[in-house]
Order: structure tokens, then sequence, then C-alpha cells
């Protein structure tokens, strides 16, 4: 028998407190933290949705393992238990420890990058482009097209536009290409999957051309688990042997452990090729730590090492798609414009559709953070034009191309109960749903404005 009830894998052996605010006391916090979400104090939220990233809950074997971390300065046991879980998953002979994922990105981006170099990507996490363009290369972002469309349905959203990687090798010259960068799944393209057709092609591709290929592989088990259910020829195969076969396609990965690692901090960069792996671990021996730890304790290294198996846990799996999916399709029942099909870890609500009399410039996405936090202390994030905004020489707002509301989901955080109320508080949004205006800046930095900019209501 088939249950609809998505039952959580996991019984709760540690509880955490959520403080249940009222609205009036929201109203205050949120004037406080001048209508920023980013600003407010993590007990002033009764649901985090800012990110997924760094937030899961670890099991009792994982804190278990903590116990046992080793904290030796060089060749501790936890680092060879994290190296060999990181070459069994990757078959990468050659891992280096990180202290999260953007640090891996730094050592292999610095290293490969530089003035005149391309990078091509299905599309680049803000920390992966920034890394490249602090390199002095350019990142160039090539999805397929249905990714642009929020609603279009497409069982594999997240793909790379090989016709797209063509053209750039084309135009630029394959030798300076650095590499292609297939993030999977699409972070900042909708939390969209990526076949495997796909990472062959562009793996094809790729060695075609003398190319280096690149997986960003930080949701790569939630990743496979679109691939056993949408793609054919993937049904018997364990979500594992998926990402392993995905991992055998490129020449070395970088990962953000706080993701699918299921832990709170860490990250590796895993490579091929000898040359490369010591270049690069000069780079972490001098930045992040010897080379068998990077900038983790042994504990983290354990809990990681841990988390890799875990993650690819049929039921946890099972849980987690389903339950980002069920979030999904209350919200898209209730009439709420969101990026469909589901992506892994999040769901993208429109929210430029959702208040279409907002103008652009008082960011209807803000409008939208600011009310799921009045109404239930619910956080999340916007992704539009605050976050991507520029100005031209008249100072005008040049609006993102889409203004997204992202509400990311913690990995065995949150019950479906605390779902339903999320479900619950945007049945209420729903009913607010004319508003006319928004909000101005009032103060913002040079750079990543969205994490401290301040705001005042348009009245
Ligand atoms: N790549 C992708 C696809 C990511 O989503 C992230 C982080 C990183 C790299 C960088 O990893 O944070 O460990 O340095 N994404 C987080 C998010 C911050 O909220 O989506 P990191």
């Amino acid at each position: 028998m088939d249950f609809k009830t998505i039952i959580e894998p996991f019984r709760i052996k540690t509880v955490e407190r959520i403080r249940l605010t009222t609205p009036q006391e929201r109203e205050v916090f949120l004037q406080n933290a001048h209508f920023n979400p980013f600003l407010l104090r993590s007990d002033q939220v009764i649901i985090d949705l800012l990110t997924d990233s760094g937030t899961s809950a670890m099991s009792s074997e994982q804190w278990a393992g903590i116990m046992r971390g080793d904290e030796s300065y060089a060749g501790a046991s936890s680092w060879l238990r994290m190296e060999k879980a990181v070459q069994d998953l990757t078959g990468c002979p050659y891992v280096l420890p990180t202290h999260q994922g953007r640090a891996a990105e730094h050592l292999l981006y610095s290293r490969i990058g530089g003035p005149g170099k391309v990078f091509v990507s299905n599309t680049h996490f803000d920390t992966t482009r920034a890394n490249i363009e602090f390199s002095g290369a350019t990142a160039i972002d090539c999805p397929i097209p249905e990714n642009r469309d929020p609603s279009l349905l497409h069982p594999f959203k997240g793909n790379l536009d090989t016709a797209q990687l063509l053209d750039q090798i084309a135009r630029n010259g394959a030798e300076n290409m650095a590499a292609v960068i297939l993030t999977v799944t699409n972070n900042s393209g909708g939390g969209q999957p990526v076949s495997m057709q796909n990472a062959r092609d562009v793996a094809e591709i790729c060695k075609k051309y003398g190319i280096r290929f690149i997986l960003d592989a930080c949701r790569i088990a939630e990743n496979a688990w679109f691939i056993k259910h949408r793609e054919p020829g993937f049904e018997n195969a364990t979500y594992r042997e998926i990402a392993q076969q995905m991992f055998a396609l490129a020449d070395g990965c970088i990962m953000s452990a706080k993701k699918d690692a299921l832990v709170n901090m860490g990250g590796f960069l895993a490579l091929r090729d000898l040359d490369l792996a010591v270049q690069c671990r000069t780079v972490l021996i001098i930045t992040e730590g010897y080379s068998t730890y990077g900038g983790l304790s042994g504990r983290d290294m354990e809990a990681i090492a841990i988390g890799l198996e875990e993650v690819f846990d049929a039921d946890y799996l099972h849980y987690r798609i389903k339950s980002t999916e069920y979030l999904a399709e209350k919200l898209h029942e209730l009439g709420v414009p969101i990026m469909r099909p589901a992506g892994g870890h999040a769901v993208y609500v429109d929210a430029r559709v959702f208040y279409p009399e907002i103008p652009l410039d008082q960011y209807p996405g803000q409008v939208m953070v600011c009310e799921l936090y009045r109404l239930g202390g619910i956080r999340c994030c916007e992704i539009g034009s605050v976050m991507f905004g520029k100005y031209d020489a008249d100072g005008q707002l040049i609006p993102a191309t889409m203004d997204l509301v992202r509400l990311a989901i913690p990995r065995r955080v949150y019950t479906q109960s605390h779902i339903d109320y999320v479900v619950e508080t945007f049945g209420e949004l729903v009913k607010h749903r004319d508003k006319k205006t928004g909000y101005k800046i009032t103060y913002e930095p040079p750079f990543l404005r969205h994490f401290t900019a301040r705001f005042k209501a348009v009245v």
C-alpha cells in the first residue's frame, strides 16, 4: 500500500526549541531588522528557510563520529576515513579537504582561471562566479532555454545547453576554455536536476576539445533521485551508483559538504590529475591548513564520511524529495506561482507574478519575504532585483531577469506539520495579494547588498 503521508524516516532524539512569536513582536523585530530578514536574529524566526546549507540535522551516528574525531595534525584517522569515503564515491584519487565549498572553488579556479580564460556552466552559483571573476576569467551561464521559463514543465530543467557550449568553444577557442562546470542540481537555476545524458554529452564534448569537466556536486544525491525516477535506464540502479556514474564522467569535482554530506561545515576538492592536485594542494596548505585537514577539525571530517553514506539512503532521499514536492504542489494548488516542477532542495516562488502591481524598483520579492515573516515568522531569501539588480547611469534600477523568493528546506530538520504551517501561511499571503507598493533601499554596501541592505516601506 502506498501511503500518502510523508513520514520522516527518523525519530527525534534531541529537540531544539522554537520560540513562537506573536505578529506584534514580529512587526517590531522586522522594523529593527530594517525589513531585511538577513538582519533578524535566528530566535526571532519560527521556520527558517533561508538556506539548506549547513543547516542539516546530524544523525546519532554522526554525533558518535564527532566524539571519535581524531584531532591529530597530520594523518588523522578521521581524515583517512573522509578521504576514502570521497575516493569511493567520486573515483578521484586526490582529495583536498576545505572548510567549505567556496574554499575548494578558490583553490581550483585561482589555478586554472586567470585573464583570458572562459568557464561555461549550466549556471554558476554566486560564489563560483565570484571566484572565477576574481581570478580575472569570465563565467558564462548556458542553461537550456526551458530553464528560463518558471512554469514550463521539463524533467531535467537544470541541463546545460550543449549547442551554446559548442558555440562558446568556437568563439573563444578550446585552448582558452578553463573548464565546463556542471552544477548538480542547478541551484541558481531553481534547484533543477541535470540528466545523466546531459552529463554524458558534456563529457564527450569536453573530451573531444580537451577541456576540463568539473562537477559542482553539492546536491548530487538529490540529483540522483531525479535520474532514477525520471530518466529511462536507471530504474534498477541505486542512488549511489547513479552518483558514481556521474562522477566517473568528470575530471574532478567540488563539493560543499554543507548540503548533501549532511554536516554543518566542510567541503572538498577531488581531482584525477596529480599535477593539478599538487598545485592546488600548495595553495591549500598556505590558505586553509595542512593537506590532511584543510580547514576542518577531525570530528568534522568524521561526520562528513558518515554523511556521505547516509545521504544515499533510499528512504531518506524519498522523504527529502517528496517533502519538497509536497510543499510545491500545495502552493501550486493555492494559486501561488512557483517554479515548476519542484527542485530538490527548495521551492522558488515567482514574486513578480504574485504581486503584478508592485513596481520592480519597489522589490516584489522583498515584499514577499517580509510578508511571510510578518504572517508566519517564516524566513526566506529574495533571489531577484535586491540580490542581482544593478543601476544604470541615471541611477535607475536595472531589475534582475526574475524576482524569485527561495524557500530552501534544511535537511532532516522540519516535519510535515512544519511544512503544513508554511502552506497555511501562504494561504494568508494569498488573501493580501493586491499589494501595490513595496520598499525602497535606504542603505546598501557596494557588493552583495542583499545581506546587509536596509529598506523602508513605500507608503
Ligand atoms: N555551489 C553551489 C551550487 C552552492 O549552492 C553553494 C552554496 C556553493 C557552491 C558554495 O558552497 O557555501 O559551502 O561555500 N550555496 C548556499 C546556498 C550558500 O544557500 O545555496 P559553500
